[in-house]
């Protein structure tokens, strides 16, 4: 669909920044235009801001920016012109051309100078992991690095950065790194080629050397964007293939697998994209220059939006799983259903999720608990996570194990029947489903004990009476 061809009387505020930008003004003359009535659709002159930014396809011929950088002004004339019904041979009219402007018109690394006609996806955006990719940003992702680096060498940074700052991964404390998986990452790219599969992160990626920014829709030349564009990219409109360029899956230097989420989905043969689920449609467009109704939300919403402000991310969390109870005599029981399309958890392989019962008896008093202290000694087939072992057994981080001693995690569309027998005098149980992100041992190596990345969050809980 051309999304321009609905929207190109709405873009006051482009051009508005634009004319500011680029004010001081002086007479040409346009190329000529073409002008079909019938679909609507109409070709201007190429309106770019950037040489070599505008063409907007990687590889296209250098015509089109040679066509020359027009101020708002011109797109004015144009659309007055149009507006005005576009008959005839256009006369060749006087438009205000702006001077040569500076090669990149915005930094496409600063998310800030998309807000301007981006607004709504980049607030969502500034709440998502992405936007916390960051050693500095993440105190999870930031001790883990350290830790490792400590071990192996300081040359393991530009690895991390490979998907955690994908622009300049040479360099992870570039401004272009700090800004984490930001929009120029999933936007600029010319292509994606994972090779055999095994090519992850920025080494699967080229970025338009033009800055074109490229998303679900064909943007044509027109557009007045202060940055290349481009027609709809596939690796971003089928909702995955530029998803598993990060999410794919990840082994250990001993081949154990630590991240599997691309793997497990495309085992489980999903029929819903990444993008079906973590981005859903949400209200609103995604900023001043989208007349469309609904965009995807660039929140993209996990665990950590457990850890956050908003009902958004906890209802997000709790669509991961159902749980359906049961109490009759001295059993009481719970099944959970994986909603997901890949592992519950899935992802970092420290997560896990922890079930735990109470019962209450007739007045309402605790009289049973299905743990106390320790899941994982009282009661493991209640704690969904991966334990990693090394060569003599020994639980260790995923990066060292030799071997995964146990991956209890529901599978796809797993459903499972956990029960305990409870005394008699239990009348009425609580089940809570809680999230950590990471094993408390873990938390501890690493010096997060106090950190709230370190304490569980309720998931969801569901009671049942007799
Ligand atoms: C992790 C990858 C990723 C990042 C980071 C990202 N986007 Fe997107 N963006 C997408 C995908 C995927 C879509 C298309 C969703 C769909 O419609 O299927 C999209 C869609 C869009 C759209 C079209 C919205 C519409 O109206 O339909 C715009 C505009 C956009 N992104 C701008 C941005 C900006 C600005 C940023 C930075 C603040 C950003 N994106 C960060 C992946 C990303
Ligand atoms: C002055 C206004 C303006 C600014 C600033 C701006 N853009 Fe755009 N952008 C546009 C216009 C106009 C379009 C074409 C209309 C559309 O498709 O929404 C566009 C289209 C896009 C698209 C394609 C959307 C789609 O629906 O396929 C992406 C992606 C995008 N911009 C990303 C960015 C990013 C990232 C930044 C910041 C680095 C940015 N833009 C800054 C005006 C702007
Ligand atoms: C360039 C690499 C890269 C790409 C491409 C990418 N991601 Fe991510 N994603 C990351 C990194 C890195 C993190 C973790 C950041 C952290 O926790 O420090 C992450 C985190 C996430 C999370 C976890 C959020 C949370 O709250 O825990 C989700 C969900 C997610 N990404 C979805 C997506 C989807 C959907 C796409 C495709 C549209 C995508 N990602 C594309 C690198 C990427
Ligand atoms: C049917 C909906 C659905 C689909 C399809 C789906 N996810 Fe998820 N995903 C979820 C839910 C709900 C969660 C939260 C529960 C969890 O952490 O497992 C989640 C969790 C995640 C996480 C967080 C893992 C962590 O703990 O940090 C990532 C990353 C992720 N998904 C990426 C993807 C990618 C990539 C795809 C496509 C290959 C995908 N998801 C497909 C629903 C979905
Ligand atoms: C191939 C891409 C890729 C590389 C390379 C990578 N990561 Fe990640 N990392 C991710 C993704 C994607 C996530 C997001 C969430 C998930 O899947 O759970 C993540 C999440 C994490 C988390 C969890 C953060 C949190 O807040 O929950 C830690 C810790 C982490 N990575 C450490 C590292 C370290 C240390 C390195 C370098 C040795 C590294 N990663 C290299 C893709 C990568």
């Amino acid at each position: 669909m051309n999304a321009f061809s609905t929207l190109s009387f709405e873009t006051a505020p482009a051009v508005r920044i634009a004319r500011e930008r680029y004010g001081s003004e002086r007479s040409s003359t346009a190329a000529p235009r073409r002008c079909e009535m019938g679909g609507g659709v109409h070709v201007g002159p190429a309106f770019a801001f950037g040489p070599g930014l505008g063409s907007g396809v990687e590889g296209e011929s250098a015509d089109r920016s040679d066509m020359s950088l027009r101020a708002a002004a011109l797109l004015l004339l144009t659309t007055l012109a149009l507006a005005a019904g576009c008959d005839d041979e256009p006369e060749t009219p006087t438009v205000i051309e702006a001077p040569e402007p500076p090669r990149a018109a915005i930094d496409i690394d600063d998310p800030s100078a998309c807000a301007s006609c981006h607004a709504t996806v980049v607030e969502e955006w500034r709440t998502s992991m992405h936007a916390h990719a960051h050693h500095d940003e993440d105190p999870l992702y930031g001790a883990m690095r350290r830790f490792r680096m400590e071990r192996e060498g300081p040359e393991l940074a530009s690895g991390c950065a490979q998907c955690h700052g994908p622009r300049d991964p040479s360099d992870p404390d570039s401004p272009a790194s700090r800004v984490g998986v930001g929009c120029a990452a999933c936007h600029g790219l010319a292509s994606v080629d994972r090779g055999e599969g095994s090519r992850m992160g920025a080494r699967a990626l080229t970025y338009s050397q033009s800055g074109a920014m490229r998303g679900p829709h064909d943007v044509p030349a027109s557009a007045p964007a202060p940055h290349g564009v481009g027609d709809a990219a596939p690796w971003i409109t089928d909702g995955r293939t530029l998803c598993l360029v990060c999410h794919d899956a990840v082994s250990n230097p001993q081949g154990v697998a630590n991240c599997t989420t691309g793997a497990e989905h495309a085992q489980a043969g999903a029929d819903q994209s990444c993008t079906s689920c973590h981005m859903p449609q949400v209200e609103g467009a995604s900023g001043a220059v989208s007349s469309r109704a609904t965009h995807r939300s660039h929140a993209f919403m996990g665990p950590h939006h457990l850890w956050r402000e908003g009902e958004q991310g906890t209802a997000f969390m709790a669509s991961a799983v159902s749980a359906t109870p049961s109490l009759t005599g001295t059993s009481l029981a719970v099944t959970l259903r994986n909603r997901t399309q890949h592992a519950m958890p899935s992802g970092f392989p420290g997560r896990m999720v922890v079930v735990r019962a109470i019962g209450f008896d007739e007045a309402g008093a605790e009289v049973w608990r299905s743990f106390r202290e320790d899941p994982m000694t009282e009661d493991p087939d209640a704690v969904l996570n991966k334990v990693y072992v090394d060569a003599e057994g020994a639980p260790t981080m995923p990066p060292y194990a030799t071997e995964i001693a146990r991956d209890n995690r529901l599978r796809p569309d797993e459903a499972r029947q956990l029960t305990w027998t409870v005394p008699s005098s239990v009348t009425r149980a609580e089940i809570q489903l809680i999230f950590r992100l990471l094993p408390p041992s873990a938390a501890r190596a690493l010096g997060l004990s106090e950190d709230p990345v370190a304490q569980p969050r309720p998931l969801l809980a569901v009671t049942v009476t007799r």
